[in-house]
C-alpha cells in the first residue's frame, strides 16, 4: 500500500527518486508524486494521477533540480486517486512537504482542531492532516522541522512510514515510522529512504531498519539522529547489511515480473529447502520446530490465519497437518479471525503465513492471538518485516523479492514450508512411520525438477490459454489437497485478467455452480490421480454431460479424464501431500496467458496492492 522514497545526498535526487518509485510501483499506482528542494531552497512539487510514467512525463519541462528529495506513489485509502489526493503533501504555507504510507486512524479529530485553528484542506486525505499539524506546531510552539515532526507524532493515531523536507533547507530529511515498513540507506555522504530495500539496492547495502515509534532526523554533514517517541533518549542506529541484489529485483530478461517469479519457482523452491531438506540423510531440520517442539507435542490445536493467496497456502497447511501429524486445524483469513473474538486457548499455536510480513489484519489477528497467550509461527517472506518481529518462532520460505502483484513463488514455499513443518512435526510426534516420512523426504527433493518438467510446456499452456479469452466466467474445481489449489487458480485469474472465476471444492459443485454450466463455460479440473480419481472422474462426467469446457490437471499417463476433457495439462507423479506445489504451476501459467492475450497488466492489475497495509 503505497511506497515511498527519500534521498539526500550530492547528486541529483530526481532521477534516483523516479527509479525508486518504479521499484516500488508494485505497492500501488494509482497516482505518484515528487517534492525537491532546490540549491536556492524552493520547494517544488509535482504529482499527477497514474503511474510513475506519468509523472515522468509531467516532469518532463519543469524545474527538477535538488539533492534533496521524497516521492510517493499511492494505492489510495483516503480519497479517490486524483492529481490533488496524491502525495507528497503541502502544509498551509507550502513550506513543508510530505509523503506517507499507512493511515492516520484520528485524522478527522485532528483535522476538526486545525480548521479551528485556520487551516484550510485541499485533499481529502488523512496524511494531509499530519503536514498541516506540522505546521502548526513550528508556529504555535515556535519549534524545528524535526521537533514538530517528534512532537506532531505524539498526536497521531494509525501507522505510518513518513518523509519529510521544507522550504529552504536543501540539507535536511525527517522521516518516522509506526506498523508501516521503512528503510534507511546510508552511502557515502548520501542516504535513501524507501518502502523496502528496492529502490536502495542499487546505491549501498548498509542499512537501519527503524523501530515503530522512531524519528530519524538526517542532516547534511551531520550523524543520523534517531530518538524514539517514548523516550527522548538518542538511540544508537544498529547497521545491517541488506542480502537483496539488483538482478533480484529486475525482470531478467522476462516481459514481466510475474512470468519471471513463476519461472523461478525451481530456483526459489531449492533455497527454501536449502539446509533444511537433508537429502542423503532424508530429512527435515528446521530450528523453528526444533527449539519448540514441546509446544507443537502439546498443542491443542492449530490455528492458521492469513489473507489472499497465503490464505489459500493456509488452506494446504490443514490437510498437512492434519494428515500428517493428526493436529486439528482451523484457518481462517485474518480480517474475520480478528474480530470475531475467537476462542483462542494458551496451548494453540497459531501459524500467520504472509509474504510481505506486513499485511495490517494478518498482524492483528497474530497480536489478538498473542495476547491470548497461544504460541505464535511465522511462516514469511520478508526478512525483518513485522510478522517475523511478532512471532516466537518460524520459518522464512527465502523464496526472494516477489514483484509481481499476483503471488506465484512466494505461494509454493509457503506451501513447502508448510510442508517441511509439518513433516518435522510428524516425525517428532510419531504420527507418521519413518518408512512414510523417508519417502515424502525424498520425492520432496524432486520437486524442482519436477516444476521444472512442467515449465516445459509453456508453449502449449500459452496456445491452450488463447483458446479461453472469450470466456466471462470460469469454474475452478478440486478436491483434498486440490481443494485450496483450485481456489488459488481462480484468484490468480481474476486478480490478472479479470475474468470471473470460482474455486470450488468438486463435488459440492453440484449444490450451485452446476447450474451455471453451459457450452460457453469453461472448467478447470485438478484432477491429479490420487484416492479420490475416481469421485472426481465422476464430477467431470457431470460437467460434461452440461456441455461444459474442459481443461484438466492430470497425472503423466492418465487415460481416463482424458477421453472427457477438451484440453489436457499433465503433470508428473508426486505424492498427493506434495501435488499443490505441482498442480498450481499450469495455473499460474494458464492465467498469466490468458492476461496477456486479453492485453491486460499482468504485473500490475487495476485496484489492486502487493501488500496490503491497512484493514
Ligand atoms: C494482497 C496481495 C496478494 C497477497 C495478499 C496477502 O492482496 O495482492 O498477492 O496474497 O495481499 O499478502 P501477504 O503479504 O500477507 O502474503
Amino acid at each position: 500500500m503505497c511506497g515511498i522514497v527519500g534521498y539526500l545526498g550530492t547528486k541529483d535526487a530526481f532521477p534516483i527518486l523516479i527509479k525508486g518509485l518504479h521499484r516500488l510501483e508494485y505497492r500501488g499506482y494509482d497516482s505518484a508524486g515528487v517534492a525537491l528542494v532546490d540549491n536556492n531552497g524552493n520547494l517544488n512539487v509535482y504529482k499527477t494521477k497514474g503511474k510513475v510514467a506519468n509523472l515522468e512525463n509531467y516532469c518532463k519541462d519543469k524545474d527538477i533540480s535538488g539533492c534533496v528529495g521524497i516521492a510517493h506513489t499511492r494505492w489510495a485509502t483516503h480519497g479517490e486517486p486524483s492529481d490533488v489526493n496524491a502525495h507528497p503533501h503541502f502544509s498551509q504555507s507550502k513550506n513543508i512537504a510530505l509523503i506517507h504510507n499507512g493511515i492516520i486512524e484520528n485524522y478527522l479529530t485532528l483535522k476538526k482542531f486545525l480548521i479551528s485553528k485556520g487551516y484550510e484542506f485541499r485533499s481529502e486525505t488523512d496524511t494531509e492532516v499530519l503536514v498541516q499539524l506540522i505546521e502548526f506546531m513550528m508556529k504555535e510552539h515556535k519549534l524545528s522541522l524535526y521537533d514538530a515532526v517528534y512532537q506532531a507524532l505524539t498526536q497521531v493515531v494509525g501507522a505510518y512510514a513518513i518523509g519529510v523536507i521544507e522550504k529552504g533547507n536543501p540539507d535536511l530529511l525527517i522521516t518516522a515510522r509506526t506498523s508501516s515498513p521503512l528503510i534507511v540507506g546510508l552511502g557515502e555522504g548520501e542516504y535513501f529512504l524507501g518502502s523496502d530495500a528496492s529502490p536502495i539496492v542499487e546505491y549501498t547495502k548498509n542499512v537501519i531498519y527503524p523501530e515503530d515509534r522512531q524519528v530519524i532526523k538526517i542532516e547534511r554533514g551531520k550523524e543520523i539522529e534517531i530518538r524514539s517517541l517514548d523516550n527522548e533518549d538518542l538511540i544508537k542506529p544498529e547497521v545491517k547489511e541488506i542480502e537483496l541484489s539488483l538482478d533480484d529485483i529486475e525482470k531478467g530478461g522476462f516481459p514481466h515480473f510475474m512470468l519471471k517469479e513463476i519461472f523461478e519457482q525451481p530456483k526459489s523452491l531449492a533455497l527454501c529447502m536449502n539446509g533444511r531438506v537433508q537429502k542423503e540423510q532424508k530429512e527435515i531440520i528446521l530450528s523453528g520446530v526444533r527449539d519448540h517442539i514441546e509446544k507443537f507435542a502439546k498443542a491443542r490445536r492449530i490455528l492458521i490465519t492469513a489473507c489472499g493467496t497465503s490464505w489459500h497456502a493456509g488452506l494446504i497447511g490443514k490437510y498437512l497437518f492434519e494428515t500428517l501429524c493428526r493436529i486439528p486445524v482451523e484457518v481462517e483469513v485474518a480480517s474475520e479471525f480478528r474480530y470475531r473474538n475467537p476462542v483462542i486457548f494458551s496451548d494453540d499455536i497459531l501459524i500467520a503465513i504472509s509474504q510481505s510480513g506486513e499485511t495490517a489484519d494478518t498482524l492483528a489477528a497474530m497480536e489478538l492471538a498473542k495476547a491470548q497467550g497461544a504460541f505464535i509461527y511465522g511462516v514469511c517472506n520478508v526478512v525483518g518485516s513485522s510478522v517475523a518481529r511478532l512471532t516466537d518462532s518460524g520459518t522464512y520460505t527465502h523464496a526472494g523479492p516477489e514483484i509481481g502483484v499476483a503471488s506465484t513463488k512466494a505461494f509454493t514455499t509457503q506451501v513447502c514450508v508448510l510442508t517441511m513443518t509439518a513433516l518435522a512435526v510428524a516425525k517428532e510426534l510419531k504420527t507418521i512411520s519413518e518408512e512414510e516420512y523417508k519417502r515424502i523426504v525424498t520425492e520432496l527433493c524432486h520437486i524442482e525438477e519436477k516444476i521444472g518438467k512442467i515449465l516445459e510446456k509453456t508453449s502449449e499452456i500459452e496456445s491452450m490459454s488463447k483458446i479461453f479469452t472469450y470466456a466471462r466466467n470460469f469454474l475452478y474445481l478440486g478436491r483434498g489437497f486440490n481443494y485450496p489449489v483450485a481456489m488459488e487458480g481462480a484468484l490468480k485469474l481474476k486478480e490478472i485478467s479479470y475474468i470471473h472465476a470460482e474455486g470450488y471444492p468438486a463435488a459440492e459443485m453440484k449444490h450451485g455452480p452446476i447450474a451455471l454450466i453451459d457450452e460457453e463455460m469453461p472448467i478447470i479440473v485438478v484432477a491429479p490421480r490420487y484416492a479420490l480419481y475416481n469421485k472426481i472422474l465422476s464430477n467431470v462426467q457431470e460437467v460434461k454431460a452440461r456441455k461444459g469446457r474442459i481443461i484438466a490437471i492430470v497425472t503423466e499417463g492418465d487415460t481416463e479424464i482424458k477421453k472427457q476433457a477438451d484440453c489436457v495439462i499433465e503433470i508428473p507423479e508426486t505424492e498427493e501431500c506434495l501435488s499443490p506445489l505441482l498442480t498450481v504451476i499450469p495455473l499460474q501459467l494458464l492465467s498469466y496467458y490468458i492476461a496477456i492475450a486479453k492485453g491486460k497488466d499482468v504485473d500490475q492489475p487495476r485496484n489492486l496492492a502487493k501488500s496490503v497495509t491497512v484493514e
